[in-house]
């Protein structure tokens, strides 16, 4: 880290645990290149303590702080204000101090679902047919946002455990088709656009079990998994001559906006990042 002046800027990740977080590297990066007084650092906070320690951000001078796992809700109920998104998603994953003292809660992983969509697959019209979307945690509440918000008006959602896939598409609302995990391969008949929130196909899981065979010809297949980069479900769909997007995007630019509201620069996402990026995942 280059040397901080008494006015730089300070930011972190707030998780339990955190030390897996690539998000300190990745700011770090943006951090370096552009030459800007200030700091990201992790910031390992027990759940027991996470409304004391995000309402201590402001009072201790931080510009803000990005939250993951396991605190993305309780920082929804400790922000003094809500932006429309991190409401609709039920999770924040970005917390802004302001000046007036209050935190505002963002979340920008539905902004980073569709830049790294429209980034890898510019092809893809939202509105050319059908999406199917796989699972039915937090991930998949962004990425349904981030298709409503794009215009896609015909989602289909499968998930193991149906109850969940239902409960997403009622807190979600709209007109999202909810679809038995034994019958996702039906529900990709014809799809324009399938979407791995999943875990399966991660390093250590098992791969998703899922034939793409049924996929519109000029589909897009796209995978929030980053380890493997190439999941065995896109390298089927890319076997197939099918357009791919791979999830190290989506972690890119999703760091995006709160970088911007922190350090005043919204920053890129460039090979070199990448690049900088996979070094760190092996
Ligand atoms: P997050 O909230 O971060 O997205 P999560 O709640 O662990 O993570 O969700 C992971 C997703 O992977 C869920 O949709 C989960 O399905 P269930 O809701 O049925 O648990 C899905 N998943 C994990 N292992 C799976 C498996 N072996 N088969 C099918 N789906 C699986």
């Amino acid at each position: 880290m280059s040397s901080l002046s008494g006015n730089a800027k300070i930011a972190g990740v707030i998780g339990w645990p955190v030390a897996h977080s690539l998000s300190p590297r990745l700011h770090g990066y943006w951090l370096r290149t552009l030459g800007i007084d200030g700091a990201y650092i992790p910031l390992p906070v027990a759940p027991e303590n996470i409304f004391d320690a995000i309402k201590a951000l402001p009072k201790l001078g931080f510009a803000g702080a990005n939250v993951t796992v396991p605190h993305k809700q309780a920082a929804l109920e400790a922000a003094d204000e809500i932006s429309e998104t991190a409401n609709r998603i039920g999770a924040v994953n970005t917390l802004i101090c302001k000046s007036d003292g209050s935190l505002f809660g963002d979340n920008t992983d539905a902004f980073g679902f569709i830049e790294n969509l429209k980034t890898g697959a510019p092809a893809w019209q939202p509105d050319a047919g059908r999406a199917l979307v796989l699972g039915a945690g937090g991930a998949a509440r962004a990425v349904i946002t981030a298709l409503i918000d794009a215009g896609v008006t015909e989602i289909c959602l499968s998930n193991r455990t149906l109850a969940r896939a239902d409960d997403v598409a009622q807190y979600i609302g709209g007109n999202i088709a909810v679809v038995p995990w034994d019958d996702r391969e039906d529900a990709a008949r014809g799809a324009t656009l399938l979407v791995n929130t999943t875990s399966l196909g991660m390093v250590g899981k098992t791969p998703l079990q899922m034939s793409i065979r049924g996929l519109a010809d000029n589909a897009v297949v796209t995978d929030i998994v980053y380890t493997p980069l190439q999941t065995p479900l896109l390298a089927a769909a890319h076997a197939r001559g099918l357009t791919t997007v791979d999830g190290l995007g989506m972690l890119l630019h999703q760091a995006r906006p709160g970088f911007d509201a922190w350090f005043g620069v919204l920053p890129d996402v460039t090979d070199d990042l990448r690049h900088h990026m996979l070094k760190s995942l092996g």
